[in-house]
């Protein structure tokens, strides 16, 4: 059985935990391959909002098992706040929820040193999560991590201390103002440690393979988005770790000739959170309504998110990237009520029009040069079926999906579970 993947095709927040938990019941199993507490997935069902970040949005169907992959950076105390927020539901953790002894662990100096690093770039900073996530990958690629594996060894609090002092002296040689009182801190850090250790820790590139041989259904989760991914997105402005499809194979051990169908996610217009490069973004009437009416505000920050008009070269280029064989649609029904639709088709560039994402995407050196399409006035919240769409909608989608050369299978409606339109495609 192959391993299908979802991921997000802009920059994050696209609507993954809502389409993730939307298609779990056609899998067996649900596996987070990267990124950690820096991602916030909303799922809405039964009239209530969960927020997840490291926990796959598999984990509220009880069939489901939720695997979080070796390419997973993990903090024990958002882990256990996560956790402690699923109490109420009766999950059975630790069956159902599987963690890689080959995840990263994010330490509360991880933390530290994110905030030193963004205070020391002062107005050139990533706009980070503060998370601690570019700390503890650097630690990874640097052969220095701390593994959630460690835990069952008896000298992992030595090679903690280690790895903690070394922060220390890093913090002082940003040499910036960070107050923190590292004991406390720890003290948190240990007693989350003990909550983690009660859960089922597996190595996962082989649970994973002997699920694929007896032919159980794998959904990979993406988090973040193509445009983030530290060496195709707007680099440095991106996180730490390969959110395209190619991240999958490595965070969790699936070789590339097992992957499946590629599910891309993306909203109808676009927003971005924290700082960088953003051609499209609008800063007039148009932009404020996206936020007001999207709600877009940050899942895991509360930070409110930019807003513009959909860029389809981004777009097409997170489609090649990843070889995207299913589109989603996301948030279509924030739309509705704009006269004209418009959508970024190429780009003005040192003078010239071209349609493919240059190295150099200062927002000041690309000009966006848009379609304009007919928008629509009907509310599409309570619509459930594509016919029931309206004509300049389906025009929209018509049009995105002769660019993109790629089928448009779900149009969402709404956050709800419920508000997801699928479509008969000719492909399945
Ligand atoms: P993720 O990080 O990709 O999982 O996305 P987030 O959860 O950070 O952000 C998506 C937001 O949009 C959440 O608040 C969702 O509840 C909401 N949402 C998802 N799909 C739709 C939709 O079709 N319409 C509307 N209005 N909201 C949606
Ligand atoms: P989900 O999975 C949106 C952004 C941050 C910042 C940059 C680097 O919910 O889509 P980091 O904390 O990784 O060092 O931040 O990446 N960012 C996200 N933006 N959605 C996310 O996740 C994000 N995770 C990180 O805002 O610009
Ligand atoms: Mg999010």
């Amino acid at each position: 059985m192959a391993v299908d993947l979802l991921l997000g095709l802009q920059w994050g927040d696209e609507g993954k935990g809502k389409i993730v938990d939307v298609l779990t019941k056609n899998y067996d199993i649900i596996a987070r391959f990267q990124g950690g507490p820096n991602a916030g997935h909303t799922l809405e069902f039964d009239g209530i909002k969960h927020v997840l970040h490291t926990i796959p949005s598999g984990i509220f169907h009880e069939e489901a098992i939720n695997v979080v992959g070796n390419g997973v950076v993990i903090d024990p105390v958002i882990f256990r706040k996560e956790l402690a927020n699923l109490s109420q539901f009766e999950i059975d953790i630790k069956s159902r929820l599987l963690i890689s002894r080959k995840a990263h662990l994010i330490l509360p100096t991880h933390r530290l040193l994110d905030a030193a690093s963004e205070t020391a770039k002062g107005k050139a900073k990533i706009g980070s999560t503060l998370k601690g996530i570019g700390p503890t990958y650097m630690d990874k690629t640097g052969r220095n991590g701390l593994r959630v594996g460690d835990l069952e060894l008896s000298n992992w609090k030595d090679k903690y201390r280690a790895l903690a002092d070394k922060h220390e002296a890093m913090i002082h040689f940003y040499n910036v103002d960070i107050q923190y009182n590292l004991q406390e801190l720890e003290a948190e850090f240990f007693s989350a440690i003990e909550t983690l250790k009660k859960l089922t820790f597996i190595d996962s590139e082989e649970y994973l393979f002997q699920a694929q041989k007896e032919g159980k259904g794998i959904l990979a989760e993406g988090a973040q988005g193509s445009l983030l991914d530290i060496d195709f997105g707007t680099y440095p402005y991106v996180t730490s770790s390969n959110t395209t499809a190619a991240g999958a194979c490595t965070g969790l051990g699936v070789a590339p000739n097992q992957i499946g169908k590629v599910y891309g996610i993306f909203k109808a217009y676009t927003t971005r959170v924290g700082s960088g490069p953003f051609p499209t973004e609008l800063f007039d009437e148009d932009g404020a309504t996206m936020g007001r009416v999207g709600n877009e505000f940050g899942a895991t920050t509360g930070r409110p998110r930019r807003c513009g008009w959909l860029d389809l070269v981004a777009l097409k280029y997170a489609v090649q990237i990843n070889g995207v064989t299913h589109l989603m649609m996301m948030k279509s029904d924030v739309l509705s009520g704009f006269e004209t639709i418009k959508v970024c088709t190429a780009y003005h560039y040192q003078g010239k029009k071209i349609s493919h994402l240059p190295y150099n995407i200062e927002a000041s050196n690309v000009t966006p040069i848009y379609t304009e399409l007919k928008g629509w006035e009907q509310d599409l919240t309570k619509m459930n079926s594509e016919d029931q769409l309206p004509k300049t909608l389906m025009d929209y989608i018509e049009f995105l999906e002769e660019a993109l050369e790629v089928p448009i299978q779900i149009v969402s409606v709404g956050p709800d579970r419920t508000q997801t339109i699928h479509r008969e495609l000719a492909v399945s």
